[in-house]
This record gives C-alpha cells, sequence and structure tokens, in this order.
C-alpha cells in the first residue's frame, strides 16, 4: 500500500525590522485605513542591510534541521524570484552554510510568486519515486517596488523552509490538483531592475481569473467539491486578496458569500502574511502556517492551497491534515520571531530601501545589523560573503 506524501515540517524567517504602515501612510498622503482594512495589512517586515533571500532560507530552514527533520535529504529546492545570481543557484550558499553533505542535488526554481508549489508537486513525485527520500524547499523573497508608489505598501520579506517526506506530520496531499498557465503582463521584473514593475488593476483580475482557471481544471481531475473544502489558504499580496478570490470562487460555485462571512473564514490564514507583508514565494505557505499555528482544530480536515504566480501561472491542490499535527508545530517561537523585530521610522527604512543603488555592486561591505544565524556580509571580487553570525 502506498503511504501518504506531503508536508512534515515548515518554518519560518522574515526581516530583522518592521513598519508600521501608518507610517508609509503618512508620507504617501493615504488614509491608513486604506492599508489597514482596504489591503488587509498591517505592517511590513524590512530586511536590514545584511539580510539577503539566502540568509532568510538558510534561518527558516536551520530550524528544521535541529529538530533533524532534514537528516538523509537528498534534494535542496530553492523557490525565488528574487534572483541574487543570473547561473548560481541561491540554494548552494544554503547547502553550504547549513553544513549539509556533498550527496545533495540542489536547484533554484523560478515563476513569479508561484515556484514553492511547482517545487513541492517535483518534491512529492522524487518522494513517491523513492518512499526513503527527502526533500527541502526553501521558498525565499524580498518584496520591492518604486517607492512612492501605490505598490509601495505591499512590499514586504520572508522566507518558509519545509520538507515533503512520506507519511507527514502537518500535511497529507491529495493526488487532484489543477494547473492554470496564460501570458500576461501583469507584473514582472527585468534583469536590469531591483525593483518590480506592475500593473496593480491587471494583476489583480489576472489573479482572479488564474485562481479560477486552476480550481476549474482541479475539479475535471476528480477534486473535491467547493463546499466539501474545509479551509482555503491563498496566495496574499496582501490579505484583502485571499477574500477578494475566495468570493470569486465561493460566487462561481454558488455559495452565499456574504462579504463578512467570508472575510471570517479566510481570517485564520491571514495573521502572518498581515505583519510580513508579501514574501512572493513564501506566502501561501505562510498562510498555511498561520492556519496550522492557529486555534482552529484541523485534524482530518481538507485545506486547500491555491498559488498563483504573476506571469501568470497558478495551481490549486488540497491536503488533510493528519491527527496529531500539532506536536510538529513551533507556535510560540514564530510568534516571538515577528514580535522581536526591531520598528523603524521612515527614514531608516528609506536608508535601507536605497542602499544598493548607493554601491559599486561588485565590491562593497555590509553593516553588521542582523541578529539571525546568518548574515550577507557584501560583494568581494563579485563574489557573495555569507557567514553564520555567532
Ligand atoms: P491602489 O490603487 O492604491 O488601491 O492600489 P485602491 O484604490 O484599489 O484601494 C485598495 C482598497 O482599499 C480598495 O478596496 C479600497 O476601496 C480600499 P477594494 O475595493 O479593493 O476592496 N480603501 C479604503 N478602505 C478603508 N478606508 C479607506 C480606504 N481607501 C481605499 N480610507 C494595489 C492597490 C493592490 C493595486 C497596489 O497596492 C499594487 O499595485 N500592489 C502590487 C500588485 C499586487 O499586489 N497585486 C495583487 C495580485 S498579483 C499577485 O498576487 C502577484 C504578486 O504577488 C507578484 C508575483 O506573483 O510574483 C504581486
Amino acid at each position: 500500500m502506498s503511504s501518504a506524501i506531503g508536508i512534515d515540517d515548515l518554518a519560518f524567517a522574515t526581516g530583522s525590522f518592521r513598519i508600521d504602515l501608518a507610517v508609509l501612510a503618512e508620507r504617501l498622503g493615504a488614509d491608513p485605513a486604506k492599508y489597514y482594512r482596504g489591503l488587509g495589512q498591517s505592517e511590513m517586515s524590512v530586511v536590514a542591510e545584511d539580510e539577503d533571500v539566502v540568509t532568510l532560507g538558510a534561518a527558516a530552514a536551520q530550524q528544521i534541521l535541529a529538530r533533524g527533520g532534514a537528516d538523509g535529504v537528498r534534494t535542496l529546492m530553492f523557490a525565488t524570484e528574487t534572483g541574487i545570481d543570473q547561473s548560481k543557484s541561491a540554494g548552494v550558499y544554503v547547502h553550504r552554510l547549513l553544513g549539509l553533505g556533498p550527496n545533495v542535488r540542489v536547484v533554484e526554481l523560478k515563476q513569479a510568486c508561484y515556484s514553492a508549489t511547482a517545487a513541492m508537486q517535483f518534491a512529492a513525485a522524487l518522494v513517491a519515486r523513492d518512499p526513503s527520500e527527502k526533500v527541502l524547499v526553501i521558498a525565499s523573497d524580498i518584496a520591492r517596488y518604486e517607492l512612492d508608489t501605490a505598490a509601495e505598501p505591499t512590499q514586504g520579506a520572508g522566507a518558509v523552509a519545509f520538507t515533503v517526506t512520506a507519511n507527514p506530520a502537518l500535511l497529507e496531499l491529495e493526488p487532484a490538483n489543477g494547473v492554470y498557465t496564460e501570458d500576461v503582463m501583469d507584473f514582472w521584473r527585468p534583469n536590469h531592475s531591483t525593483t518590480a514593475i506592475v500593473d496593480g488593476k491587471t494583476s489583480i483580475t489576472a489573479y482572479l481569473d488564474a485562481v479560477a482557471g486552476a480550481f476549474d481544471d482541479y475539479l475535471t481531475r476528480g477534486g473535491a467539491p467547493f463546499h466539501a473544502i474545509d479551509w482555503f489558504c491563498y496566495h496574499q499580496p496582501f490579505t484583502k486578496m485571499a477574500v477578494k478570490a475566495h468570493r470569486h470562487l465561493a460566487d462561481r460555485a454558488g455559495s452565499a458569500s456574504d462579504p463578512a462571512a467570508v472575510a471570517a473564514r479566510i481570517e485564520p490564514t491571514t495573521g502572518y502574511n498581515r505583519r510580513i507583508g508579501n514574501s512572493y514565494t513564501a506566502s501561501v505557505y505562510l498562510a498555511l502556517l498561520a492556519l496550522l499555528d492557529g486555534d482552529e482544530d484541523l485534524a482530518g480536515k481538507r485545506v486547500a492551497i491555491a498559488s498563483y504566480g504573476s506571469g501568470a501561472v497558478a495551481e490549486f491542490l488540497t491536503g488533510t491534515v493528519p491527527a496529531n499535527y500539532r506536536t510538529a508545530l513551533r507556535a510560540a517561537e514564530n510568534e516571538r520571531r515577528l514580535a522581536d523585530r526591531v520598528p523603524v521610522d521612515d527614514a531608516t527604512y528609506l536608508a535601507l530601501q536605497h542602499a544598493a543603488r548607493r554601491r559599486d555592486p561588485s565590491n562593497y561591505e555590509t553593516a553588521r545589523q542582523t541578529p539571525a544565524p546568518f548574515r550577507f556580509g557584501g560583494v568581494r571580487d563579485d563574489q557573495r560573503i555569507y557567514e553564520p553570525t555567532v
């Protein structure tokens, strides 16, 4: 008999600083309620000068290693759209920082915010071929838009790490999944640019169309009907987007979708993203983690993951939560991680955002700022320097 395959452990890391969106609202001349209620965001994480996607990803994965959960890992997949090199995978740096052995394959995957879900499916296929295999997936991103734009309050930074194994502790994947791809220019980042280009209104429509297309495909492949899914974790560029998506699917399914009831249904998935901001590839897994860490009893429940990456690719899949899942969580530690971030004022935030632009990209040192386990020391002769902080 084949055993279940899915997510066995799930941890996150985020930037060392945070900024309250009311601070941004003051500079941008907006009502803070537009961000708090209109977008469903209260604050966003800001990375220190010596943090990047490698240090965030390594800090997330280290928590899994600390529990012995990555023993026997033979594959590390690094999902990101915040590429630090056109050739070398960010995962290879993480592999060294974590002290993983040489007999590991490492690869980086890209398709905007979607690629961690592709990584999870590829990982599940590897585990199906050899159930003794463990795959470490890391999704890590820093969302940056031009300053003084409508998109600025939807930035953020974060990483998740998760292991995909047989007999998983947190989520057993069901076989049905739905996928959808359409070439659309809603959001992209050309090679010469450190910030993304976005057509905000188009991106919202593209997201809704793609998630609906993926859900329809999921149904044709034997997926559970809308009303048989207990919880929905959507990609959350801002948490209100998950509410919009859920209302869209509910309307199409002919389910009653009173706006307040929809918002309440999505609320348990939003606790982390509301405070971290958009973490692109990590976002939908932070929604899942917030749900798992929360008060709802999920044992035996069916949970959907609705993953979207601009450009655009979406996937809709479901899994069920095993009975003893709470023993595999670290909810108090996760709350501390968020609370420990240092609040910054607008001037400090702006200085951090502009730091990269002032430098010679081939040679620079970063200031020692992060209290996280790993730091990015800068670039020497075009080589990136990573080191443990202790
Ligand atoms: P905007 O045009 O400034 O905002 O930008 P708005 O005028 O549409 O207002 C936003 C909401 O606030 C509205 O609510 C307003 O009514 C409300 P809605 O009608 O949508 O429910 N509002 C207020 N509420 C309470 N009190 C007030 C108030 N004023 C207004 N006083 C936009 C919003 C999201 C377009 C902008 O932030 C943006 O461009 N963000 C970046 C793009 C983005 O996040 N797109 C999401 C879908 S695409 C995606 O998810 C992929 C992505 O993650 C990238 C990837 O895949 O790699 C982005």
